[in-house]
């Protein structure tokens, strides 16, 4: 199958508010970076209210979403607060990811399959007030399918061990893990799912999973802030898109 158009490259401006936070100042301010994502041609800004706040705020939810032209993906774990907090901002999408306290960033996909019914139930109301609900999962057809059995209408693949790999200089196993996101991304196209990918892709990792054909959306965040302080925000996300869209080209 070829790719299929267009890949969407989702901005997560999260660690633009992890520097304000890290002094308590107001700069550097992420609704800037979103609008600024924007003008750089991006499809989409994603942002993680996480439970204890660390990067983004709910001000800053309420503000991007009011100021931005593209769609807001709203991040979270499914928990009660999150599901208020969306059913008020009502963003374009919801992804929901698992979330530890603990944890420095995401690690690991959400259990959809061992919460089935839960889920089912949590993400009913968000479903009916038109945001498209996303499961951020590992490529296992068991997250897969209940994915698709509970009515989301986007799986978003972990591709965090695939770009550790990758940066390890482990590329047999990289390959391997790739070849397990590709086979889990058709699986979930097959059962009428739209697959989107992140975690952890950079310059050098992201053209294998762009070359994922039935992948139609990259969520990137950490690497784009960080390279921002070098090359500045615009030309880091031009420079992403320009390796995304070489790949779908050829
Ligand atoms: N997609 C999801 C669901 C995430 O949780 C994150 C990290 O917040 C990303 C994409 C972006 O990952 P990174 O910041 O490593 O590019």
């Amino acid at each position: 199958m070829t790719a299929r158009g267009k890949l969407r490259l989702g901005i997560n401006i999260d660690h633009v508010a992890t520097l304000r936070n890290a002094r308590g100042s107001a700069w550097p301010d992420p609704l800037r970076a979103a609008l600024l994502a924007q003008a750089a041609g991006a499809d989409g800004i994603t942002a993680h209210l996480r439970e204890d706040r660390r990067h983004i705020r709910d001000a800053d939810m309420a503000a991007i979403k009011a100021a931005i032209d593209i769609p807001l993906n709203f991040e979270c774990g499914a928990t009660d607060e999150m599901q208020a907090i969306c059913l008020a901002i009502t963003p374009h999408a919801v992804c929901l990811v698992p979330e530890r306290r603990e944890e420095r960033t995401t690690e690991g996909g959400l259990d959809v399959a061992g919460d089935e019914a839960r889920l089912a139930a949590y993400i009913a109301p968000l479903r009916d007030a038109g945001a498209r609900v996303s499961m951020f999962i590992s490529h296992d057809p068991r997250q897969i399918e209940a994915s698709a059995r509970i009515g989301a209408a986007v799986v978003e693949l972990h591709t965090g061990l695939y770009s550790d790999l990758h940066a390890e200089g482990r590329l047999e196993e990289a390959e391997a893990e790739l070849e397990a996101l590709r086979r889990g991304a058709a699986h979930a196209d097959a059962l009428g799912l739209e697959v989107h990918a992140g975690h952890g892709l950079t310059f050098d990792n992201v053209a294998a999973v762009a070359a994922i054909p039935q992948v139609m959306e990259l969520n990137i965040g950490h690497f784009l802030i960080g390279e921002a302080v070098f090359m500045g925000l615009g030309p880091a996300i031009e420079e992403m898109r320009r390796r995304m869209d070489a790949v779908r080209a050829g």
